[in-house]
């Protein structure tokens, strides 16, 4: 797939932000400078900075997109001296991570559905906690909206099938339902399991807005398959079936689901 482009991803930024505050909101650092964390999927490295920021302690940002991780160090490149000591980022495959017993927090925001086995890293992620340390994860989990419905049904026609079949939203190729990552968890070790749903409500100006939003995301594995020169005729196909499914061309609500995991690892 080509690789992210981060300007895109950030225009919708202010609903993007949102499920992030949840998971902040819920966040209780109490070890000030012994707080070790790690983002997995840090993207351009704002939430990373702003871990090591409410936390008081160090914040490690990994990504495999050499765009993100280069966006993060320009970032990380304007912190006043104090809090850039705090922050670190690398390039590196989530696949590929591993430490034992270090970490006090792992942070995980709209990443992890890009891969699957998601039992295979929930089994890292416990090994790299200290006892008491915990994870914070959000996946998209919007397959069944109009938006992905839609692109997966257009993707289905004859007139794209031949170049699009096999292709699936990350939500549905990966992100399982609450009561399986519970499941999972609890197989682990994990306690303090809370998973859920919970669904956000964008206004957008149109559904064309939805599409650009889309995207940034959920298209990427649709036109990463299709030559350049198709991409604007599959997205225009598409917003032409998103105005009938929605039933207006003008604005709307753009609902979109997000799975939400906390957990613990034990104390003792
Ligand atoms: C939708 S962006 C989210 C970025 C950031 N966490 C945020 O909330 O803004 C998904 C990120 O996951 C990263 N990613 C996807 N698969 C990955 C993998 N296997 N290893 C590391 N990073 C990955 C992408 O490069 C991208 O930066």
């Amino acid at each position: 797939m080509a690789d992210w482009e981060p300007e895109l991803y950030h225009r919708f930024r202010r609903y993007r932000a949102e499920p992030v505050e949840l998971i902040f909101a819920r966040l209780r650092f109490t070890r000030g400078a012994g707080e070790r964390i790690v983002d997995l999927g840090c993207g351009t490295g704002e939430h990373t900075v702003e871990l090591a920021r409410r936390s008081g302690g160090h914040a490690h940002g990994i990504d495999s997109s050499p765009a993100m991780i280069d966006r993060a160090n320009e970032l990380r490149a304007a912190l006043d001296p104090e809090l850039r000591a705090r922050v670190a980022f690398v390039r590196e495959d989530i696949r590929e991570f591993s430490a034992g017993g270090a970490y006090t927090t792992i942070f995980s925001n709209a990443a992890l559905q890009w891969l699957g086995d998601h039992r295979a890293i929930l089994k890292t992620c416990f090994d790299a906690l200290v006892p008491g340390g915990e994870i914070a994860i959000q996946m998209p989990a919007n397959e069944r909206e109009t938006a992905q419905a839609t692109i997966a049904a257009l993707a289905a026609e004859p007139k794209w099938r031949e170049r699009l079949g096999g292709a699936a939203t990350p939500s549905r190729e990966n992100v399982a339902s609450p009561e399986t990552y519970r499941e999972i968890l609890t197989g682990l070790g994990f306690a303090a399991i809370d998973c859920f749903h919970h669904t956000f409500a964008h206004p957008m100006a149109a559904p064309a807005e939805i599409v650009e939003w889309s995207r940034a995301t959920a298209l990427r594995p649709f036109l990463s398959r299709l030559p350049v020169e198709a991409h604007e005729e599959f997205v225009s196909d598409l917003t032409r079936r998103l105005e009938t499914a929605y039933g207006t061309s003008g604005p709307l609500t753009f609902n979109f689901r997000r799975l939400f995991i906390f957990a613990r690892r034990p104390a003792v």
